[in-house]
Parts: C-alpha cells; structure tokens; sequence
C-alpha cells in the first residue's frame, strides 16, 4: 500500500488515501470547467467517495495524480467523462413534476400550435434528459393533441452522458419509472416484456437522441430551432456560470415566444433578465420575447 502520509479509513470502506483540501479545490476546478458540475467547498468527504473508485481501477495512490491524469494524460478526457459519470444524478421518471405538464398542455402549447400553424412543425428539446422519460412523457402529450395531428412534431433528448443516452434510446423502463403515471397511460403506451415496459414504436419514432455537454453552446444549433426548452432538474447541480451560458444558448435556440421550463426548485433570478416571467394558472415559466427589445 502507499506509503504517503495521510491514509486513514474513511467512512465504512476500506482504508484508503484522504483527499487534501488543495486536491480537492484542483478536481473541482477541472470539473466545473468541463461540465459546469458545481462540487461545493465542503463536499470533500463527497469527492473522495466517489472519486476512490477511480483511483483504485487505475493503480493510483494519491487525488493529486489522479488530477495530473485528467489534466495531462492522454487518457485524461476519457476519464473524465468517466469521473462525471459517477458525479452526477440521473434520477427521472415519467410525467415528473405533472402540474408543470398541464400547465404546459393547457396553456402553452395552443400558442405554440397557433404560431407554428404555418410552419406545420413544432420541437420541443428535453436538455439533460436522462434515460428518456422526460422525453418520451411530451412526445405522448404531443400525440394526445389533437391539433398537432397534420403537423411535423419532433423530440429531441440530450445528456452529457452517453450511458443514459443509449439507455433512452432502447426505450425499456422498470417500474419505478412509472411511479407518477397513470397505470391506463401505462398500459396504452407500453408493453409488458419480462417485467420491463417497452415504448410502442410510434412514439418512439417522434424522438431522436444525442450525447451533448450543455457548456458546448456552439452545438446547440444541430438542434434547429425550438418551440420549447425542458431544462429541469440540471442546472440546479451547475455554477451560476455555467446556468449563465447555457441559459444564453437556450435563448438563441428558441424561437420569438418560445418557451423554457425549469424544474420546480430552479429559477433565472441572478442568471438572466432576458426571459419574461409568465405566470400560468397551475406553474410560472419562463418565454422568450415575442419582439427583441430594440
Ligand atoms: C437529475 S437528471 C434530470 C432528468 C430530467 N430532466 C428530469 O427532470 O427528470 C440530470 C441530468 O443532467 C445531466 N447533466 C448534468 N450536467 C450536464 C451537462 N453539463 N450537459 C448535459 N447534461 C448534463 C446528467 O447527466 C443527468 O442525466
């Protein structure tokens, strides 16, 4: 075992190196600046646990050479994507936080119909979507709008990670995805396959899937451009730089009037002032302005 000083067990686990405060500040750096993941001044307890793992699969006996390894090996942007893997939740589920659906359902979504009522053609982008459910939950608002029905309408899902990515796209959930779903929506949508629920392919076809790190404004225009933004339950893990820019990019990517959701316990109060504020019946969203401000 290593010889440094400062081995100690830490936790219930195995003895192991304990992380210094100037490692610790040294990981955090590279993280935040790869994806925005803000790693709080206390949170070394944290790192260390999940940051250990890492060391032991790669031979390491201190955080500072794991630091050198991501920053100068070639290996290092490899480990990283790693590293963030096991930093960030993935946690999802269908028609999650459900009065923010209606509210889109009820009051947003006939302005976007009637705007795009030329275009016949409306995308909605679920930015940080996990293994898909927040996806798959609006194309089948979508597909029960009677309206859309000779419209072009797409889903787009991205993530950073390209686990949850491959994952969304087989589009198999276990039970616990469906704890706020209607067993009648569940029944309508999916089939039974040893235990597991498949997507029936119409709506799966209604979406489409890609690995993209939201600090990576410059490819938000792949996309095309949006009639509606889900960002929820991300940004809340980012700086408020990190929010700053990719709310900016969020911005250019919408549409004139186009929509931004956020999740329950996000806002843009000291992010930006470039929304509107509306308030709906059942929720408060976020729009871009119809006309930019001269
Ligand atoms: C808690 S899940 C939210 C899933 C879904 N939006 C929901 O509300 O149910 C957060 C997701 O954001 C992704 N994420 C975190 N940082 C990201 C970044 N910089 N770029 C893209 N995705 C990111 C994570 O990989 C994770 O899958």
């Amino acid at each position: 075992m290593n010889e440094r000083a400062g081995w100690s067990p830490v936790g219930v686990g195995a003895p192991g190196p304990r992380i210094r405060p100037d490692e610790a500040r040294l990981l955090r750096e590279i993280i935040e600046s790869y994806c925005g993941l803000h790693v709080g001044l206390d949170s070394a307890f944290f790192l260390e646990r999940r940051v250990r793992p890492r060391l032991e699969a790669l031979g390491m006996s201190s955080y500072g050479d794991y630091y050198h390894f991501l920053k100068y090996d070639p290996g290092g942007a490899a480990e990283l994507v790693e590293l963030v893997e096991r930093l960030t939740t993935h946690e999802t589920y269908f028609f999650r936080e459900s009065y923010q659906l209606e509210a889109f359902r009820e009051d947003v979504l006939p302005q976007l119909v009637e705007r795009a009522r030329r275009r016949k053609r409306l995308l909605l982008w679920s930015a940080g979507c996990s293994t898909g459910e927040e996806v798959y939950t609006l194309a089948i608002l979508l597909r029960e709008t009677p309206e859309l029905r000779d419209f072009r309408v797409r889903v787009v899902g991205s993530d950073i990670s390209r686990r949850v990515v491959a994952r969304a796209r087989q589009a198999y959930f276990g039970a616990s995805s469906f704890r706020a779903t209607d067993p009648v929506v569940r029944r309508r949508y999916f089939q039974e396959v040893d235990g597991r629920f498949r997507l029936r392919d119409d709506i799966r076809s209604m979406c489409s899937f890609g690995q993209l790190n939201l600090l990576d404004t410059e490819r938000y225009r792949i996309l095309g451009t949006c009639d509606a933004i889900f960002c929820r339950n991300v940004l809340m893990y980012l700086s408020k730089s990190a929010r700053a820019r990719i709310i900016d990019g969020f911005y250019d990517t919408l549409h004139p009037g186009g929509y931004l959701f956020l999740g329950h316990s996000e806002s843009l109060l000291h992010v930006s002032t470039r929304f509107e504020i509306v308030q709906l019946d059942k929720d408060l969203v976020y729009r871009k302005p119809s006309e930019e401000a001269p």
